[in-house]
């Protein structure tokens, strides 16, 4: 078992609806330490950078549309296997199909509108974070 960070985005729909609490509430009940944390609105440019392995799919510039459509709230989760961890939190991307007792099974009823986004590997942690913050932003 290896201590590992995570991004997590409660995105637009998330924010709107006033689940940032409940989001990160339940990953600090779970034990994950929070390494940094925004709220920030995302540009198209940082948009279409973060989801650019999705530029060749027919939903992409509704997902560009839907994450710079208001204010997302931006963390770095560390903790034990937290890639893997915290995508069994948030359940399955499609909401209808996403189990009960995960975020998306409990909050969402929409593929897009899922109201959180967390990094799916190493490497798209390593991508990610980037885009959203600045290393001065981070505790070490
Ligand atoms: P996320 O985990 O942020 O990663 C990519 C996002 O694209 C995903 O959550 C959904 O919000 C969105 N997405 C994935 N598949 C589809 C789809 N078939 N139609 C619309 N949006 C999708």
């Amino acid at each position: 078992m290896a201590v590992e960070r995570t991004l997590v985005l409660v995105k637009p729909d998330g924010v709107e609806r006033g689940l940032v609490g409940e989001v990160i509430s339940r990953f600090e009940r779970k034990g994950f330490k929070i390494k940094a944390l925004k709220m920030l609105k995302m540009t198209r440019e940082m948009a279409e950078d973060f989801y650019s392995v999705h530029r060749e799919k027919p939903f992409f510039q509704d997902l560009v549309e839907f994450i710079t459509s208001g204010p997302i709230v931006a963390m770095i989760l560390e903790g034990d296997s937290a890639i893997d961890v915290v995508r069994l939190m948030i359940g399955a991307t499609d909401g209808r199909k996403a189990q009960p007792g995960t975020i998306r099974g409990d909050y969402a009823l929409s593929i897009q509108n899922n109201i959180v986004h967390a990094s799916d590997s190493q490497e798209s942690f390593q991508r990610e974070y980037k885009i959203v913050f600045s290393e001065d932003e981070i505790i070490p």
